[in-house]
């Protein structure tokens, strides 16, 4: 049996905050601390009381800082991490120009390890533990992605893309090589260590009517996969999608009509959506996904959390990277505070930490196991400075609750604030050696 006790200034979510009040949302201990054994997170308290059901397990001391459950992301692409920062486009000259001829490179066995490698060194500098993440259209980007994500012992979902049109010849599929090619990534892959695999149609507009057919099999023999596909992201996208799905009642109607929608279900942007779709996604339980610096970076649109939310709708928050362009889920929160605050809808601290972690964990049904410090959850945890930058240091002077301190990450805070991570209950690198492994990238460069 490994354990430790990590000590620090605990933060952990029991439910969403309603408002900045709402202090039976959350419990907030000034020497807190967990024990963690095997990975799993056995106590929860004050460190008195955790110290003293801790015989001679070590004693990591992370205070002032603030420990909380390691943040989620919930819609990434893994072949994506060398567009980040493409200039000019909006999203369908983004992928034709930029982002379909960087994934062809998927293709390579080797190219995809070297990637993968530096895509969770990428999370796990930026304090993300669990990401969603599309792969490219290649069988080996996706076993490149689990076999990293296994040797990190990380949770992680995804799953190779389905696209069999509008794309270079080198990165389309076939309706029978996407299915069979997915169902050996599920027999190899989901379920094994924390693996899960996500059914993963790119979006209307580069699958066929026959390959969305095969995607509604996927997701029928395997109801246990989540599925994943993009939105009503951009209009151009949409006037697209209607000519190429004529009988669709709306864009939303080609994804329901192939049976795709339910709690499992994840759509990356939802922004343009007409009442009819509204109605639907109310219905079928599928969650939308605000992504805040891909939308402003692509120039695609504001995502109306408020209105989803009052029809009963979960929404997840995540990055997007590559048209995101940051992986940190602070400075996610920090964009989206700003699409909010666009359409009157201030997003509190509280509710926007809740939202990247246990928030999200709901989303993906998780919640029980990830996005908590509650015991019995696996022990992915990090640990924030809120005083990592001069300017962030000079603010705190004048921070008065933990709301403000949490503020003050959500604004001005990225990778150099977070100053560890653990990973099943195991200090995960590079952040204690960010140096290095930037080196190493150069030198395999
Ligand atoms: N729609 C289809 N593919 C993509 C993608 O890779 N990124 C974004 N932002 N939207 C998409
Ligand atoms: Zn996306």
């Amino acid at each position: 049996m490994t354990q430790r006790v990590l000590r620090g200034r605990l933060l952990t979510f029991h439910r969403e905050p309603q408002s900045g009040d709402d202090t039976g949302a959350y419990t907030y201990l000034e020497d807190g601390a967990l024990l963690i054994r095997d990975g799993i997170i056995e106590k929860t308290g004050p460190f008195a009381e955790v110290a003293a059901l801790a015989g001679d397990a070590p004693v990591t001391d992370h205070r002032p800082h603030l420990m909380m459950a390691g943040f989620i992301d919930t819609h990434i692409h893994f072949p994506q991490v060398q567009v980040i920062a493409s200039w000019g486009a909006q999203l369908l000259d983004w992928l034709n120009n930029y982002t379909f001829p960087e994934e062809t490179r998927f293709a390579s066995e080797r190219h995809s390890a070297r990637m993968a490698e530096a895509f969770f060194d990428q999370l796990i500098a930026h304090g993300t533990t669990t990401a969603v993440a599309f792969c490219s259209v290649h069988k080996t980007s996706a076993e490149a992605f689990f076999a990293e994500a296994a040797r990190r012992n990380m949770r992680m979902l995804g799953g190779k893309v389905l696209m069999d049109r509008n794309a270079p010849e080198t990165l389309r599929d076939t309706p029978q090589t996407g299915y069979d090619e997915t169902k050996a990534l599920i027999a190899g892959w989901h379920g094994k260590g924390r693996n899960g695999y996500v059914i993963s149609p790119r979006f209307a507009i580069t699958s066929t009517p026959e390959q969305m057919e095969m995607a509604q099999a996927l997701a029928r023999e395997h109801p246990d996969c989540h599925i994943q596909t993009h939105l009503s992201e951009n209009r151009d996208e949409i006037a697209y999608t209607a000519q190429l799905y004529p009988k669709a009642r709306d864009y939303l109607d080609v994804y329901q009509s192939y049976g795709l929608l339910g709690p499992k279900s994840l759509l990356g942007h939802a922004i343009h959506l007409q009442p009819r779709e509204i109605d639907a996604l109310a219905e079928t339980g599928a969650h939308p996904v605000f992504c805040p610096t891909s939308n402003l970076f692509l120039g695609s649109g504001l995502f109306d959390d408020a209105g989803l939310r009052a029809r009963g709708m979960v929404n997840g928050i995540a990055t997007d990277v590559g048209a995101g362009t940051s992986y940190s889920m602070l400075q996610t929160l920090n964009e989206g505070y700003k699409i909010l605050q666009l359409q009157g809808q201030a997003l509190h601290p509280l509710r926007a930490f809740h939202w990247a972690t246990r928030g999200n964990a709901c989303v993906l049904g998780l919640e029980d196991r990830i996005g908590t410090l509650a015991p019995g959850s696996e022990a992915d945890v990090i640990v924030l400075n809120a005083r990592s930058t001069p300017a962030m240091a000079l603010r705190m002077e004048r921070a008065e609750s933990l709301a403000e301190e949490l503020f003050v990450l959500q604004m001005m805070g990225d990778d150099r604030a977070v100053e560890a991570v653990y990973v099943s209950g195991v200090p995960a690198t590079p952040v204690p050696d960010r140096q290095a492994a930037a080196n190493r990238a150069m030198q395999t460069a």
